[in-house]
């Protein structure tokens, strides 16, 4: 619910949960009031103080009244070189080399339903779920107007946020920087969550108290990637799980990116998040706009796990745009690790065979069916067939796994090429690359530059023909490289700063065509794993590759990290092959199988090598996680540990909306001699209802909440249990 106050001049954001103010103060400045637990009827600026302090300059129009300081106020909108020095929001260069922006409050409007950003990925939905407000704020000596959107889901205690950057004046002038969002707090002592990590190890939480002075995270690759994900959490210092004030912020981007807090002289705290200005001036000439990337709020007064649910809700429901919605996706096998580029469609045929008779029903060939594509040093950028391996192209290949019961999946890379391909022999121009130097190579590949039309329209038309030879059901979109050499041909010099950003729209642009033309089509994202992990790339790409590292112990890290803000259905997780390909550790095929059911589950290896009996393991598995699919995709999650702990367990659960069946999982680690007894408390169950655990018995929830459910006592590495509880 959105609501203005004319007589206060506050508006007022209330969630089911929660509630956001803002107030139009003197001189039309645009002030934060609150964001925390929900209170009702309430002007609260009166939280707001004003007083006179050192080095804290006045506007003009405050004549003699030393108290009122953009500096010591908490903004709704920073701005720059007006008095406020803390992070800015927003800077830009006037036609007059002036950096100053001055906003300041002209009119505000709600509106039933959400908006939407043209080109940009965004939280969606219709009916009466969502209001939108619209604030415009003015500039009027740099002639620049600003417009403020919020979108609110109240279920789900989301609130989402972008900007509009218009030229309202007759020169040119250049955006420095642009945030979706500024958050002020008129109080420090918070902690800031951030979750960093590298290829094979994405996601670790990082908990740091807020110090003096400006911390955060950003990414200057391209990609959102995998060292920091656009994901922040600013928490109370005795935040935890199930307990205390905790805001998540995520922003639905996939590029460079920035996510700032500041702790300021009063102890006031200040997060900023958006592009990263780092390489952006973007050129406005008079008469256009700029639209930023949402970003994407949640309070919760209740602790982080339920911070998590209420991002899953949104997530599943409102942002990801999956053709299996309340259904069950097919249980995937996917080559890769077992013959990497190394296959004849005879022996990929043999595979997806082995994988049916097991319960498997997505066969997907990974890289190295186009081009000259024998290794990873030949062939991107020439997207036809390799008819030497798959004789009679894809249509024959896949006929025979049809002819299987499976459907038919296929792995693309369209933003790269190799040097060694008949795309970069015709078109050596269509790279990034500053003219008179030697593009880098990462991997051996080259970025294509996906700012220019001209070369996605290239790239998207070989694509689509090959979708629309065969009946294809899924894509595993992959980028394997962050960018280097950031320069376009098509833009003038005065305008490169805009390659990153155009690049990331490309993208979007290009997967969003891919939707419109294969609607049935699932797509799953992909960056060496989890490098481009995030709700820009989740609008287009219902689930996303977690990670390189299939490692089942390194997994339950890397998937609960990413669970504080993604829902466990957009995490790719599979079941790969022992000894692990990065760790080399070895780990029971139960207990692999349990962790990729943290996700969307799969399997990532030559079945026919297994042995009878680990096949009779993978038939039960894949049986197991159809049977529990839905509660696991779209059931309320809790973490029950912290596995970054190193405790002799790592646990969680899923729990159904009605509270009537849950799936808890349990892995033990390294094992250490006389393990202790151990009950495990659980969560989220209806504590009036009765359960059956596994099958038996008769148990209340709230006992199961209270005095927890005792659990095996371990006799080895990694071992792995699970519980099903269903209600009388
Ligand atoms: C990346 C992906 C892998 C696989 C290879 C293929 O590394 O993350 O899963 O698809 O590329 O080249």
């Amino acid at each position: 619910m959105i609501l203005y106050d004319a007589q206060n001049r506050t508006y007022t954001i209330h969630t089911q949960n929660t509630t956001y103010q803002m107030k139009v103060w003197d001189y039309q400045v645009l002030l934060h009031a609150y964001y925390g637990p929900r209170v009702e009827g309430a002007d609260l600026s009166y939280l707001l103080r004003c007083k006179d302090r050192g080095f804290s300059p006045n506007p003009n129009e405050a004549g003699g009244d030393r108290t009122f300081s953009l500096d010591t106020f908490p903004q709704e909108y920073s701005t720059f070189g007006v008095g406020d020095y803390r992070l800015p929001s927003i800077e830009l260069e006037s036609s007059n080399g002036s950096h100053t922006v001055d906003l300041r409050y002209v009119s505000g409007e709600v509106r039933k339903g959400k908006y939407g950003l043209e080109g940009l990925p965004a939280f969606y939905g219709g009916g009466d779920a969502w209001e939108t407000l619209s604030i415009i704020l003015r500039d009027a000596a740099a002639q620049i107007e600003v417009e403020l959107l919020y979108g609110v889901l109240e279920e789900y205690d989301l609130i989402t946020r972008a900007v509009r950057v218009k030229n309202a004046g007759r020169e040119t002038v250049r955006l420095l920087r642009c945030a979706s969002l500024c958050l002020d707090f008129i109080h420090s002592g918070l902690d800031m969550i951030t979750f960093n990590g590298a290829h094979v190890a994405e996601r670790r939480p990082c908990r740091v108290p807020l110090h003096p002075g400006i911390q955060g995270v950003d990414s200057t690759r391209g990609t959102s990637s995998h060292q920091h994900n656009p994901f922040v959490i600013l928490c109370g210092q005795n935040a935890e799980e199930d307990y205390g004030l905790c805001y998540g912020a995520m922003l639905l981007y996939s590029g460079n990116f920035q996510a700032l807090a500041e702790a300021d002289q009063f102890q006031n705290s200040r997060l900023v998040m958006g592009l990263n200005p780092y390489q952006f001036p973007w050129t406005l000439e008079p008469g256009t706009s700029f639209t930023s990337p949402e970003a994407a709020l949640v309070c919760s007064p209740s602790g982080f796990g339920q911070m998590s649910r209420q991002f899953h809700k949104a997530i599943r429901k409102n942002l990801i745009r999956d053709p299996y919605a309340g259904r069950r996706k097919p249980v995937l096998i996917n080559n890769w690790e077992a013959t990497e580029m190394n296959f004849t469609a005879d022996k990929l045929v043999e595979f997806a065979q082995e994988a049916s008779g097991l319960g498997m029903e997505l066969f997907v060939m990974d890289d190295g069916w186009f081009g000259v594509r024998n290794d990873d040093n030949a062939g991107l950028g020439d997207w036809t067939v390799n008819e030497e391996k798959l004789p009679g192209g894809l249509k024959a290949l896949v006929e025979r796994i049809k002819a299987l019961g499976m459907v038919f999946g296929l792995w693309i890379e369209p933003e790269m090429v190799n040097e060694d391909s008949d795309l970069y022999r015709a078109h050596p121009d269509w790279i990034l690359n500053v003219p008179g130097r030697r593009p880098s190579r990462s991997r051996n590949q080259l970025v294509l530059d996906f700012s220019r039309q001209d070369v996605r329209d290239n790239i998207y038309e070989q694509i689509k023909k090959v979708l629309a030879s065969a009946d294809i059901s899924y894509v595993k979109w992959d980028m394997n490289r962050s960018l280097t050499e950031v320069w376009s041909a098509a833009l003038p010099a005065g305008r490169q700063g805009e390659v990153y950003h155009r690049y990331v729209l490309g993208i979007y642009e290009f997967a969003e065509r891919l939707s419109q033309d294969f609607p049935g089509l699932l797509l799953e994202g992909c960056s060496g794993g989890g490098g481009r992990f995030d709700g820009g790339m989740l609008y287009y790409t219902p689930q996303i590759w977690c990670s390189d590292n299939t490692d089942a112990a390194d997994r339950l890290r890397i998937q609960y990290g990413t669970s504080f803000c993604y829902p466990v259905s957009t995490m790719g997780a599979h079941v790969s092959a022992v000894p692990n390909g990065v760790t080399k550790r070895v780990i029971p095929m139960d207990t692999r199988g349990v962790v990729a059911m943290h996700g969307t589950f799969g399997y990532k290896m030559d079945l026919r090598a297994c042995t009878p009996e680990e096949k009779e393991t993978v038939r039960r598995q894949t049986a197991q996680f159809k049977e529990h699919c839905m509660l696991i995709q779209e059931g309320d999650y809790y973490r029950l540990s912290d596995p970054f702990q190193n405790g002799p367990y790592t646990a969680w659960e899923h729990v159904s909306a009605n509270r009537r069946e849950a799936l808890v999982s349990v892995v033990t680690g390294t094992f250490r001699g006389a393990p202790p007894f151990l009950a495990l408390p659980l969560k989220g169950l209806d504590p009036a209802l009765h359960y059956r655990v596994n099958g038996e018995g008769d148990w209340p929830g709230a006992v199961l909440m209270q005095t927890g459910w005792p659990l095996p006592v371990p006799d080895g590495d990694y071992q792995s249990f699970q519980l099903y509880l269903e209600a009388e």
